[in-house]
């Protein structure tokens, strides 16, 4: 059985005029919908107090573990409009599941993923005129969970809030779809064996930022991170999977051995290159096979992943003292075929063979 919830819906919903203007031009993660979802959990009463309500400030305590301790995780899955007006989302429970992971490592607790599936779909529901009906976007669908106790002594929070927001989007570079260029990050690591590199951990994300200041510094826009041990092995960007595409037509993607967050999108990307002739291999790239393999032709392409990013060509490696080209300054025709085979399930012009698509509304 799901939580039900309570409802309060907004007194001052968006005009209509107010949300055309907002979706004509979203960009990534900046304009919000009316309502949220929030959920409670204590360890006496488990997840209670289940409620849909306006979206708007929360008020907390300074206090609040969060605020201190950084015991939070997230989760991101995107909601489409389909050519027959309905709303359908991609693989929500797997993130659901993710998100289970992710709250185990964070010691935080496990929320069903029927709740997790369910709150994202009532919010969808309640704020669909939010879901853009347009090429290349979507309602980008934010689930969260924090410490949300007063209490500035380091333990698991003993009071603990889950939310939902959502976002209309649109691409998440500025300046739409195009080859991005990369810096590497040779002085910081982004996730050690044992640590959290796999739960989707605000921590990561804050670890990831200042070389990503020094990737801007250098005339990048994200950073790529390699192993935490040997510095040699290519881990992830600051917020997406990396695939490397080979003159004879295969992939290869490092695995995601504990400190490599499993992608959504890398697990479809898998499925969809091997059914289109390109055979996938999970296994360890080093820095010097990217840089080598693209001088002598054997990587023809490279391309990031992730629910906010799609997939993404990377133009152009950067280091200290060097640089070289990914291509020709176009997105490479595997990486564009993967691309719109992914897009074309999720806005439900090819079928949808694997049962990715989850139907809201
Ligand atoms: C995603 O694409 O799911 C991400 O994690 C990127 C996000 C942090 C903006």
């Amino acid at each position: 059985m799901t939580i039900e919830f309570t409802r309060t819906p907004t007194s001052t919903p968006t005009s209509d005029a107010d949300r055309a203007a907002k979706l004509a031009n979203p960009g990534f993660g900046r304009v919000f919908t009316d309502h949220m979802v929030t959920i409670t959990w204590t360890p006496q009463a488990g997840w209670h107090d289940a409620q849909l309500r306006p979206y708007g400030p929360l008020s907390l305590d300074p206090a609040t573990a969060i605020f201190h301790y950084g015991q939070s995780i997230f989760e991101g899955y995107k909601a489409y409009v389909q050519p027959d007006g309905s709303i359908k989302t991609f693989r929500p429970d797997a993130n659901g599941r993710r998100f289970q992971r992710s709250a185990k490592r964070l010691a935080l607790p496990e929320l069903p993923v029927d709740d997790f599936v369910s709150a994202g779909d009532l919010l969808i529901e309640t704020d669909r005129s939010w879901v853009p009906d347009a090429e290349e976007k979507s309602l980008y669908v934010r689930p969260f969970m924090m410490a949300t106790e007063a209490f500035l002594g380091v333990r698991p929070s003993n009071l603990v809030t889950f939310m939902v927001i959502a976002s209309p989007a649109g691409a998440y570079f500025a300046g739409g779809l195009h080859p991005v260029s990369i810096w590497l990050s040779e002085e910081y690591t982004r996730a050690a064996p044992g640590g959290t590199g796999a739960a989707k951990c605000g921590g990561n994300y804050a670890a990831s930022l200042l070389a990503q200041q020094e990737a801007s510094a250098n005339g990048c826009e994200q950073v790529v991170f390699l192993d935490a041990v040997e510095k040699l092995w290519v881990e992830e960007l600051g917020g997406m999977n990396v695939y490397f595409v080979f003159d004879d037509g295969s992939l290869a993607t490092p695995p995601t051995s504990g400190s490599i967050l499993e992608g959504v999108t890398r697990d479809a990307i898998h499925t969809l290159a091997a059914e289109r002739g390109h055979p996938v291999h999970e296994r360890p790239v080093s820095i010097d096979e990217w840089r080598d393999g693209v001088t002598s032709g054997r990587i023809t392409e490279v391309f990031a992943c992730g629910t906010a990013a799609v997939v993404t060509p990377l133009g152009r490696l950067a280091w200290r003292g060097g640089e070289l080209s990914i291509g020709d300054g176009h997105t490479g025709k595997v990486t564009q075929d993967i691309r719109d085979a992914l897009l074309a399930v999720q806005y439900g012009q090819a079928p949808d063979t694997h049962g990715w698509m989850h139907a809201v509304c």
